[in-house]
C-alpha cells in the first residue's frame, strides 16, 4: 500500500477532497499525514476531523528552495512512512518552491495541483492572469513536480469557460470545483498504478 503525505498552507479544499475520494472509494492508498508549514492553515482542523494526522513545520522568514527546511519536511513525511519506495507526496495548495534536492529525493512521486492550463499562466495568481489575458477557456492542472516552476509531466487537466463577466474571484470558484474532480482522479491513477512518465509525456493505462 502507497503511504500518501499532503502538504498544505491554508484552505485546505483540495486535501478534503482527496481524503473523501479515499474515504469512499477503494483507492489503494493510505493518507498518513497531512503537513503545513503555517500553523493557521484552515485545513488542519479539517485533516484531524477526517481522523488524519497532521505535522506544523513553520517556514515563516525562510525563503522557498530551502533544503535545510525541505529536509525536516522529509524527515516527518519518513517518519509516518512517506518514502521514496512507497510514498506519494501531494502537494495541495503549499505556496512554497521545493528544492531540487527534495524533488530528486521524491523522483516522480510529487503531485502538484495548478489553477490553469499549464504551460499557460504558471507561478501565482494564475486565475487573474487568464481573466486579464482575455482567454475564453481556462482550468487546472495536476502535474509530477520537476526542478522548474509548474514544468513537470502532466497527469489530468480540467477547462472551464471563462465567460466576459467572469472576475477572479468567479473564475477561481469555477475551476475549483474542478480541481476537486481531478485530483483526486490523479491520485486514485498513481494509487492504482496505471500512470507511465515516458519523457515529460504521462500515458494512462
Ligand atoms: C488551489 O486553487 C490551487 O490550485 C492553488 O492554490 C489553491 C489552494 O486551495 N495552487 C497554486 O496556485 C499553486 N501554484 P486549497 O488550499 O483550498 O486546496
Amino acid at each position: 500500500m502507497i503511504n500518501l503525505g499532503i502538504l498544505i498552507s491554508g484552505r485546505g479544499s483540495n486535501m478534503e477532497a482527496i481524503l473523501k475520494s479515499i474515504k469512499k472509494g477503494k483507492v489503494p492508498i493510505k493518507p498518513v499525514v497531512v503537513l503545513s508549514n503555517k500553523p493557521d492553515a484552515k485545513g488542519i482542523k479539517i485533516a484531524q476531523k477526517l481522523g488524519v494526522k497532521t505535522e506544523i513545520i513553520e517556514s515563516a522568514g525562510i525563503k522557498g528552495g530551502n533544503w535545510d527546511y525541505d529536509r525536516k519536511i522529509v524527515s516527518v513525511l519518513e517518519k509516518y512512512g512517506v518514502t521514496p519506495r512507497n510514498g506519494l507526496v501531494c502537494l495541495a495548495g503549499f505556496m512554497r518552491i521545493m528544492s531540487p534536492e527534495f524533488i530528486r529525493h521524491f523522483k516522480g512521486r510529487i503531485m502538484n495541483i495548478h489553477p490553469a492550463i499549464l504551460p499557460s499562466f504558471p507561478g501565482l495568481h494564475s486565475q487573474k492572469q487568464a481573466v486579464d489575458y482575455g482567454v475564453k477557456y481556462s482550468g487546472c492542472t495536476v502535474h509530477f513536480v520537476d526542478e522548474g516552476v509548474d514544468t513537470g509531466p502532466i497527469i489530468l487537466q480540467a477547462v472551464v469557460q471563462v465567460k466576459d463577466n467572469d472576475t477572479e474571484k468567479s473564475l477561481s470558484e469555477k475551476i475549483l470545483a474542478k480541481e476537486h474532480e481531478i485530483y483526486p482522479k490523479a491520485v486514485k491513477l498513481f494509487a492504482e498504478g496505471k500512470i507511465k512518465v515516458k519523457g515529460r509525456k504521462i500515458v494512462i493505462s
